[in-house]
């Protein structure tokens, strides 16, 4: 999903929790003190033909097209190719790393299945759309760079060209163009690779390229493949949708791994985590690389630092360290950074969020240290908040990151959780479908002329959150009523952009308030990743540096401030002075990137451009515009309640108004911990959000009391 109404577990906690510590502490897992006995487990199925390796596994350099045969795909390259020609669905399964996502196109490219259209290959994640375009058109060969014939686009970034036949493209991606062509008809292949993952836009493609199928036929023109693929998956269920669809596993390789289980339970599993490393570090050899899963950046960031650290402590035995990171708020060379060699006798340590788990692939791995906690996205119908969580992983993510560790040889996976934690986890994910506000999917499928109760999903959302959507859309005058068929000349002006309904609204509505060009940079802000950076020892500095733009109308304001005086300044000065501001320059280029591309679409909906200047009461209105259903009143000391569905919310300490108690809040994000904070505030008058939502307030039977 592309908004931003979602941002996750509070920080705070982390860091003030992880105190340096001189000297790791032991963690005891099964298998008693001192090396336990391993545990073999099977992986995935009893059919898989087992090899072990001695302990040690150098491998020589080979050319990359050397690689290339070694994968396990290649030797089923023609059988493959034959199933694929013969059918017009099928679904393939094959372990991560055998080489689905990289070879497959290729192959099918080579043997012109594709005819004169392209292949496109749709990935829940950006980053692996971004690297896996990167790794093929590197195996191509002949000097060819990404956007010739293989490219990728993402949100707010297309590197594809007329050339472009291999395609790797963002789910949310492949759901825009079908938008804008309900038949697909740029694709003659297209492949839903990760379909496990069930995000929100591989449900709603699922169907989008099944109906696409269907009428193709119907209509006679040239035909659409559609590949399903996966590590893992439940494959009746997919096949059932998919019309009794033919599925194949592709014969893999995998190595057995040793499971180990904590004795007892770790709440404090990042900590766990960091003994859990030192323990491997003291004794396994330095080639042997280790991968530990935790749930989002700034856990990663913390572990990272602590493993950084203690690593250089004297009395610390192990060899060298090189800790990377990998999660998807990440600068994509960064990202890109984990697949590079260390040097010799430096062990390499990649600390990911789940996006390893099948989406990327790093060689070398022979540990794996899962934390067993994911960050999932939630939404509650009953309160109207969405929020990113930390929960437990399913039973089946549990087993697909410890086959990371049995990729090359037989490797190990330490679960900082006991055996009867693991006993008691879901046995898979809960489609996310079934668990998020569904408001930027039921606008997106009405653009294509579906409502989304009659829409065929592979498993229903829920009935109450698919109408609490609609519910939404009407407010924000997308549509006429709950069960309309057409969006609004509004609601189509609002599905043209990629964004969170509420978002597109205030954009809309911004030149009633002659502020455009501050919309645009505010809700750019928000769609980027975060600008401001809080390194855990220099916090205070950071917001002392930053003060000056700090506004007492909140945060959005406040952002818009160093938006304006970045922009303001020389090119050559803007390193220097983000730096010195503790400003994130990538991030803060990408919001730039993201307002010219919002900008566009605003000049293609004939939104005359404008600007407010310093009378920042304009701008705070047209946030209300969009975003009247996210507003909380002061209801006693420090605690607010939201006017919506009345939940108990307090103001987040990273907020700029933070320490301040104004009546009326408008919020764009909400962090769950202990309690539930708001951030991303502005404050707002009563008198406007009745003026300017007057129906929101009837029917809700509202009455603001406080005065700001
Ligand atoms: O899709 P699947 O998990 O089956 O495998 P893949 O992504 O096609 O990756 C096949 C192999 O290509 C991996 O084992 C990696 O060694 C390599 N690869 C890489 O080196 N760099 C990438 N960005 C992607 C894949
Ligand atoms: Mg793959």
């Amino acid at each position: 999903m592309d908004s931003k109404y979602n941002i996750a577990h509070s920080s705070k906690s982390t860091v003030t929790k992880f105190q340096i510590k001189s000297k790791p502490i032991p963690i005891l897992f099964s298998g008693k003190n001192g090396p336990p006995s391993p545990k073999k487990v099977k992986l995935n199925g009893d059919d898989k033909k087992k090899i072990t390796f001695s302990s040690k596994i150098l491998q020589p350099k080979i050319s990359i097209q050397e690689q290339r045969r070694k994968l396990p795909v290649f030797q089923q390259r023609n059988k493959l190719l034959d199933i694929i020609k013969r059918h017009k669905t099928l679904i393939i399964l094959g372990e991560t790393g055998s080489g689905k996502t990289t070879q497959i196109p290729q192959y099918i490219y080579s043997a012109r299945l594709q005819e004169n259209g392209k292949i496109g290959i749709t990935q829940p994640r950006r980053v692996a759309a971004i690297s896996v375009a990167m790794r093929v058109a590197q195996e191509h060969g002949n000097g060819m760079e990404v956007g010739d014939l293989v490219g990728y686009t993402v949100r707010f970034e297309d590197v594809t060209s007329s050339k472009t036949k291999i395609k790797y493209l963002t789910d949310g991606m492949m759901l825009r163009e079908a938008m804008f062509d309900k038949l697909l008809m740029e694709y003659t292949v297209i492949i839903l690779d990760e379909a496990h993952e069930r995000t929100i836009h591989t449900d709603v493609l699922f169907g989008i390229v099944k109906r696409a199928q269907k009428i193709r036929i119907e209509k006679k023109v040239t035909p659409l493949k559609i590949i399903i693929m996966s590590a893992t998956m439940d494959v009746d269920h997919f096949s059932k949708y998919f019309n009794d669809c033919q599925a194949v596993y592709l014969e893999g390789r995998t190595y057995p791994v040793n499971i180990f289980y904590t004795l007892k339970p770790h709440d404090d599993y990042q900590l766990a985590c960091v003994n859990a490393f030192f323990k491997i570090h003291k004794e396994a050899p330095p080639d042997h690389d280790v991968l530990i899963f935790l749930t989002g950046q700034e856990e990663i960031e913390s572990v990272a630092h602590q493993i950084r650290t203690l690593a250089k402590e004297p009395d610390v035995e192990g060899p060298m360290v090189r800790v990377f990171s990998l999660y998807a708020a990440q600068p994509s060379n960064q990202q890109m950074a984990v697949f590079q060699t260390t040097p010799t006798n430096t062990r390499k340590v990649i600390i990911s969020t789940n996006i390893a788990e099948t989406s990327v692939t790093i060689a070398g791995i022979k540990y794996v240290i899962d934390g067993g906690m994911v960050k999932a996205r939630t939404f509650h119908p009953s309160t109207g908040l969405e929020l990113l969580k930390i929960q437990r992983i399913s039973q089946e993510q549990s087993w697909q990151r410890a086959g990371r560790a049995g990729r090359d040889s037989e490797g190990s996976c330490y679960r900082i959780y006991t055996r009867s934690q693991f006993e008691a986890m879901q046995k898979s994910t809960v489609p996310e479908i079934q668990r998020a506000n569904l408001n930027s999917v039921a606008i997106q499928l009405l653009a294509m002329g579906v409502h989304a109760l009659t829409f065929d999903f592979m498993d229903k959302p829920p009935k109450e959150a698919v109408v609490a959507a609609f519910e939404q859309l009407k407010m924000l005058g997308a549509v006429e009523s709950l069960n309309a068929a057409h969006l609004t000349p509004l609601g189509t002006k609002m599905s043209k952009f990629p964004l969170d309904p509420r978002f597109s609204k205030v954009l809309l509505s911004a030149h009633q308030f002659s502020c455009v060009e501050e919309s645009l940079t505010v809700i750019a802000l928000l769609s980027a990743e975060s600008i401001l950076i809080s390194p855990p020892n220099k916090r205070e500095l950071a917001q002392k540096v930053r003060q000056k733009f700090t506004s007492g109308y909140g945060d959005h304001i406040t952002l818009l401030n160093i938006y304006r005086e970045f922009n303001s300044i020389g090119q050559n000065s803007r390193r220097n002075w983000c730096h010195e501001h503790y400003i994130n320059l990538r991030n803060i280029l990408h919001a730039r990137e993201i307002r010219n591309q919002l900008e566009e679409i605003c000049r293609s909906s004939d939104i005359p451009n404008s600007s407010c200047g310093s009378n920042m009461d304009q701008l705070r209105k047209a946030l209300i515009t969009g975003l009247f259903m996210n507003v909380a009143e002061l209801h006693r000391d420090r605690q607010y309640i939201t006017l919506d569905k009345k939940q108990t919310v307090f103001i987040h300490p990273s907020s700029s108004l933070h320490g301040q108690q104004p009546g009326l809040i408008l919020f764009t994000e909400v962090v769950q911990t202990s309690k539930c904070y708001l951030r991303g505030l502005t404050t707002i008058e009563s008198e406007w959000l009745q003026d300017i939502a007057p129906e929101y307030i009837r029917t809700h039977n509202i009455k603001c009391t406080k005065e700001s």
